[in-house]
């Protein structure tokens, strides 16, 4: 009989994090499958070689479903999944945050997550295998971010969700974790949060740009951001059998910051 492949999937593949942790797993062995929302689908090709890809959006439970099963079919059971896609939403005081924006970070951050985590786990237990799913939580979800409420609000939403799912998945074999990362650069969510925070109009922040990101690189005692690959090299130990004994946990990535 062949030998069953090792297959890892990843969501938000073409992002900064998704590739390095493509990268990262591709090292290690992994199959991969790669996918991203629909309107990445022309970055997803231009970074994922040869690897099979697939877009989809994470809020849409038919076509999660779909991918995932496709992915099955045409690769085997992904037994390691990085629920990694993501968005921030703007960044505004509680108080005047659009209620309708707050619902969309809400949506994809954590009912996408929440949805590319049951299928894929229902997708182990019904092929009886064993695996390890990782979240992309993030350390706004712990300390919670100024003019960042739904995007706070979200990520604390992931880490409950590990942890519950944790529970439900153990007797199956199938671990579930979350990674915390607080400042990481250089890329878009770094270039992103430095603009929108000088942009905020808030005591937390300057209105320049370039004084918004010493303030935050002050806020970290390793006094840097950190780089996708250092997420990356997290979320690879997580999924592999090196971290068999770790489940329910948040791993925060953070340079020391609380
Ligand atoms: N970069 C940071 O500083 C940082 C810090 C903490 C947590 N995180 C989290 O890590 C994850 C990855 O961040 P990143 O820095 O690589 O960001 P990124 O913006 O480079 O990548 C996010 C990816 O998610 C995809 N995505 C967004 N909405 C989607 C949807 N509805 N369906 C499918 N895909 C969708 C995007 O197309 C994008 O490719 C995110 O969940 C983010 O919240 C990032």
């Amino acid at each position: 009989m062949a030998p069953t492949r090792r297959v890892a999937l990843i969501t938000g593949a073409a992002g900064d994090i998704g590739q390095a942790t493509a990268q990262a797993l591709a090292a290690d062995g992994w199959a991969l499958a790669l996918t991203d929302h629909p309107s990445a689908e022309t970055a997803l090709a231009a970074s994922a070689g040869d690897a099979w890809t697939a877009t989809f959006d994470v809020t849409d439970d038919g076509a999660t479903r779909r991918a995932i099963g496709e992915c099955a079919s045409a690769l085997g059971v992904p037994t390691a999944v990085f629920v990694n896609a993501g968005v921030q939403g703007p960044f505004t005081r509680i108080d005047r945050y659009p209620l309708e924006a707050a619902r969309r970070v809400l949506d994809v951050n954590v009912l996408g997550a929440y949805t590319t985590l049951a299928v894929a786990g229902a997708a182990m237990v019904d092929a009886g295998r064993t695996g390890s799913i990782v979240c992309s939580a993030s350390m706004a979800g712990v300390g919670g971010a100024p003019n960042m409420s739904a995007y706070s609000a979200s990520k604390a939403a992931v880490i409950g969700l590990v942890k519950s799912a944790a529970k439900d998945l153990a007797p199956a074999g199938i671990r579930v974790n979350a990674v915390s990362p607080a400042f990481i650069g250089p890329g878009a969510m770094w270039d992103n949060q430095v603009a929108m925070q000088a942009a905020a109009d808030s005591p937390y922040y300057a209105d320049e740009p370039a004084t918004v990101a010493t303030q935050m690189l002050g806020m970290i005692p390793l006094r840097r951001y950190g780089s996708p690959a250092e997420v990356a090299a997290v979320v690879a130990f997580l999924l592999s059998d090196a971290a068999s004994y770790v489940t329910g946990t948040n791993v925060e990535i953070a340079g020391g910051s609380v």
